[in-house]
């Protein structure tokens, strides 16, 4: 081809391109009432839409994701994540829809833990244990929300102060997320903390997945791939046993993509303790201060997939096995492994388990850990 007509070509390409973004939707925040509290707190629900028009709807109550809107193969924008239409839902919900959790994601054995020669009792509000922050854990509270400028994207911080003692924890413990929708349609939750007593921190998000959409069946054909090969092994009511044990020959391999139904009913004690998957892979993660890749699902009938980056040393995989009939988003009924978590987290019950990763954060230390949540498709 003659140069002259190609470097027009190019240019004409290089123009056309700046066209197109400049055509896309301008990055905002739209914030709106979400109601009131039953103690009559204001709660805003704030729309984040990046560039390519994909939106994320977080509200600063518990710090919900409440909605995900990300395209399929064809383009379409649909809700990836369960969730309830009106903030009543998410005040009388029991299954932490998409919500943020502390001061403790997943379980601590017999709501006890030791730090400094100090016995700490927490509510016991899953048997005898105390899951995911106790009684009225992070994902109760409301949060103050800040919109943030973002070169990439939009931005909402959120802060919220958790005092000495609250739910059993020791220390005044200062919390922010910041929630980046980039215009990758990225979810990137950096978390920060700081405590004036030594304290024991394990926080985490609580979205469920389902990428054919939210209400729109089981994820049991979803594919996945977890880059892990241990797990931590679990008893009957779920709290590790403090054996890592290896993947390989166990319906716990996922190292190369496996659909979430295809052994999820082995005849496997461990599938028995959780009702299907509810386990913390261990990753290699936590020895890095950059987000490495955790997990791939694809969902073959839109092409959607997502990707869980995280600093974090595990992640739990749960296959929403206690979901059971859940009224959500549009009158929609989420019944048992209509969704998936994938919890990047440090191990359940760390505090009482010292060949765990350690989850004490003492006064004058940084809580620091990044999670993102890329979606594509294929
Ligand atoms: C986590 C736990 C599950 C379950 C859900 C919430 O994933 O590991 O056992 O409690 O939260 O329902």
């Amino acid at each position: 081809m003659h140069t002259k007509l190609l470097s027009t070509l190019l240019a004409l390409g290089l123009f056309m391109t700046s066209y197109i973004d400049a055509a896309q939707v301008k990055t905002n925040i739209k914030k709106q009432s979400f109601g009131k509290t039953t103690d009559e707190t204001p709660v805003d629900l704030y729309i984040l839409t990046n560039r390519t028009g994909a939106e994320a709807a977080i509200t600063n109550y518990g710090g919900i994701v409440v909605w995900l809107k990300v395209p399929d193969r064809k383009g379409k924008l649909g809700d990836v994540v369960l969730g309830y239409d009106s903030l009543d839902g998410y005040i009388n919900d029991k299954a932490y829809l998409g919500a943020l959790i502390g001061r403790y994601g997943n379980r601590i054995g017999h709501g006890k833990f030791t730090l400094d020669g100090l016995t700490y009792t927490l509510p016991q509000n899953n048997g005898e244990n105390t899951l995911h922050g106790g009684i009225k854990g992070f994902n109760k509270q409301v949060w103050q929300a800040e919109e943030m400028p973002n070169p990439n994207g939009v931005a909402l911080r959120l802060h919220y102060l958790s005092k000495d003692g609250e739910e059993g924890f020791p220390g005044n413990l200062s919390v922010q997320v910041l929630y980046t929708w980039t215009n990758q349609n990225e979810l990137k939750i950096e978390y920060s903390a700081a405590s004036d007593k030594t304290t024991v921190l394990n926080l985490t998000q609580h979205s469920y997945f389902n990428l054919a959409g939210a209400g729109n069946g089981n994820v049991l054909q979803h594919q996945l791939t977890l880059h892990s090969d241990r797990f931590t092994a679990i008893d009957s009511a779920l709290i590790p046993t403090g054996e890592i044990r290896g993947v390989q020959r166990t319906p716990f391999d996922f190292r190369t993509p496996v659909a979430m139904g295809a052994r999820i009913d082995d005849n496997d004690q461990q599938l028995k303790y959780g009702l299907g998957y509810d386990h913390n892979w261990v990753l290699e993660s936590g020895k890095s201060d950059a987000p490495l890749l955790a997990a791939q699902v694809y969902e073959p009938q839109s092409g959607r997939t997502l990707e869980a980056w995280t600093t974090e040393p595990g992640i739990q995989f749960y296959s929403g096995n206690f979901l059971d009939g859940i009224r959500g988003k549009a009158g929609k009924i989420y019944h048992r492994r209509d969704a998936f978590c994938l919890e990047t987290q440090h191990y359940p019950d760390s505090p009482n388990h010292p060949n765990f990763p350690s989850t004490v954060l003492k006064p004058g230390e940084h809580y620091h850990s990044i999670t993102i949540y890329k979606f594509s498709v294929q």
